[in-house]
């Protein structure tokens, strides 16, 4: 085959066979098919999109690209979340062990915090001695002894989407559906799931800022998962503001800890038993979300969740005295309010900012090469609909460099828009979609 000949089929909208797919990406994993060819076909596919087929196809390509972990010797419905990501979503740190102090087996990889938003690795690695680059034996032992398992991608898992994702992150080619949606499920299907919850976040501090975009995804995620005989349910969740109120690395761990001890952080929690009530559904311990809910919460409620986090930290190495007793993690050496200069309630927090505040601040990367400071970050004080005043912070921001705390607190303070009159705080959750459909919660449809 003649590799302009398929950029050019797809450059003009035609649909490729699955053996002119199969010689782009093999080639290009074999490095057959150099760079610039394969950045002019992803061109192409951002401009002209992909079917339904082109995308199973795709996503199965990449798959097989590396292992495909086989878990079947663990009795029960395997279920995992994905997030596509946001600013202050620690949801797997409470979710994960929740689901899986439920009776199902919850086996996830993770990945790190990608632009303006968190990673849940990096989140876990600021617990002392917590290990996320275990190989695929310890996984499946991990997840054989305690029903659940949080590591970061091998080399061995997708290798495909790893130089493809590399490719697109330079070449302007990540916010492509399509691509997106086959790089995110050639890694889930990779893990040895049964089933897959997804929460696709939308909003000003989301990937997918559109809510119209978001359900595009939701359903094209949930296409590929059906297709690969993985149940599959989504959630299109609100990113225009923080989850909860920390965001950062051990701060977020910190908030975590006090869900699963029973504190109430509402958007947090609204979020977290939704997945937990549909992941219990899809793993057969609840014969409706509804109930699977009810289930989660008395989980949270017994001290069980709590009681499975910990032995997940002590499985993966981590030092279980700082669950124990979080008061005795390094502080932070600069710590700064943030005040506003009017008053008034909060109407819009632009969460693409106050997710760079973090990163600024110290708690993601700039460059690929830069480490995190897990003690950075900030704790959002005021949300939307919330009374501000001159003399009451709207946030504290966190860090070990001064000039950076600093450039948070400057972002943090652009973020926020006041207005004279009470602002309703908006939904947490907007709507479902399954293989059926889309439900919006806002107008019933
Ligand atoms: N996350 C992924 O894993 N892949 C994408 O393409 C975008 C987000």
């Amino acid at each position: 085959m003649i590799p302009t000949e398929l950029i050019r089929k797809k450059r003009e909208g035609e649909e490729l066979q699955p053996d002119e797919l199969k010689f782009l990406v093999n080639g290009y994993v074999n490095d057959d098919i150099p760079d610039y060819q394969m950045a002019a076909f992803l061109m192409a596919v951002y401009f002209q999109g992909m079917s339904e087929a082109e995308m199973n196809e795709f996503t199965r390509l990449m798959l097989h690209s590396g292992t495909v972990i086989d878990l079947s010797f663990i009795p029960g419905v395997k279920v995992d979340k994905h997030s596509t990501g946001g600013v202050g979503d620690k949801v797997s740190i409470i979710l994960a062990p929740l689901v899986a102090a439920c009776g199902v087996p919850v086996p996830m990889i993770s990945g790190r915090g990608l632009g303006h938003t968190g990673g849940t690795l990096d989140k876990l690695e600021s617990i002392p001695g917590f290990r996320t680059d275990l190989d695929i034996d310890r996984y499946k032992k991990i997840i054989e002894k305690i029903g659940l398992v949080m590591i970061g991608q091998t080399k061995s898992i997708a290798p495909a989407d790893k130089k493809l994702y590399a490719l697109r992150d330079v070449t302007a080619t990540v916010e492509c559906i399509p691509l997106i949606a086959g790089s995110i499920m050639s890694k889930k299907l990779a893990e040895g799931i049964d089933a897959l919850v997804l929460d696709v976040k939308t909003g000003s501090g989301a990937f997918m800022r559109e809510k119209d975009r978001a359900v595009e995804l939701a359903q094209a995620l949930i296409g590929i998962g059906e297709a690969f005989g993985k149940r599959t349910i989504g959630f299109i969740t609100d990113m225009n503001q923080p989850l909860g109120n920390a965001v950062g690395n051990w701060i977020e761990v910190e908030e975590c800890i006090r869900c699963l001890k029973g504190e109430s952080v509402p958007d947090l929690m609204e979020v977290t038993y939704r997945l937990a009530g549909a992941m219990l559904y899809l793993g057969e311990k609840a014969g409706s979300i509804e109930e699977g809910e009810k289930t989660a919460r008395k989980k949270i409620g017994s001290g069980a969740a709590y009681g499975k986090f910990i032995e997940l930290v002590r499985e993966q190495g981590g030092d279980i005295s700082f669950i124990e007793n979080p008061s005795k993690y390094e502080k932070a050496d600069v710590q700064e309010d943030v005040y506003l200069e009017t008053e008034g309630y909060v109407r819009t927090i632009d969460n693409y900012n106050i997710g760079l505040a973090g990163l600024v601040s110290g708690a993601g990367r700039k460059k690929i090469v830069d480490s995190v400071d897990f003690t950075a970050g900030l704790i959002v004080h005021k949300k939307i609909g919330d009374s501000v005043n001159s003399r009451e912070p709207v946030a504290t921001v966190y860090g070990k460099d001064r000039e950076g705390v600093q450039d948070a607190v400057r972002r943090v303070r652009k973020a926020y828009r006041l207005s004279n009159n009470e602002v309703d705080a908006p939904r947490c959750i907007y709507g479902m979609a399954t293989k059926d459909g889309y439900t919006d919660y806002e107008n019933g449809t």
